[in-house]
């Protein structure tokens, strides 16, 4: 049987949040915490760095893990597809989050010389929730459509 995503989103449903800083002459600073500014339990943290010009990352989507990608140094695009629709998002202040729900299809890319993409995700690395095909990615929403609508 197909395996299916363990919640059906839409790119509607992958939200920009605006974090609260705390301002200071000497500057500023951003605090993430669990289920406060993120929407999930967080279980682990990684970032993305020293991208060179030019290169595309992700290119996946996952069954069940959810991420919250803040560009904390630099921008770059996040697009967005669920299989449906389709949305770029633009990310380059290190005080706004993007919440990928799960089941979507992300690519990054544009890279800035420089930038640095924090990823705060649901679930530990497990290369058994990814869906690196794009076409078993169609195959999961149209399944997860069908099923959880
Ligand atoms: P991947 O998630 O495909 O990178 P991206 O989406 O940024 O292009 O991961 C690339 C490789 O890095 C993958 O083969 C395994 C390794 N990896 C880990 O070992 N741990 C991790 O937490 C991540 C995100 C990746």
């Amino acid at each position: 049987m197909m395996k299916q995503f363990t919640r059906r989103s839409s790119v509607y449903d992958c939200s920009i949040v605006h974090l609260d800083q705390v301002h200071d002459r000497a500057g500023n600073i951003t605090a993430l915490e669990n289920n406060k500014s993120i929407p999930f339990e967080i279980r682990r943290v990684y970032y993305l760095y020293d991208v060179p010009g030019g290169e595309e990352r992700g290119g996946h989507a996952h069954y069940d893990l959810q991420q919250f990608v803040v560009a904390v140094s630099g921008a770059f695009d996040v697009l967005l597809d669920d299989g449906t629709n389709k949305k770029i998002v633009h990310l380059d202040r290190p005080f706004i989050g993007l919440h990928i729900t799960t089941g979507i299809w992300r690519e990054l890319l544009n890279f800035s010389s420089g930038s640095v993409c924090l990823v705060l995700a649901s679930q530990r690395y497990q290369e058994h929730d990814y869906v690196r095909s794009y076409e078993e990615f169609k195959e999961a929403s149209r399944c997860s459509n069908s099923l959880n609508r």
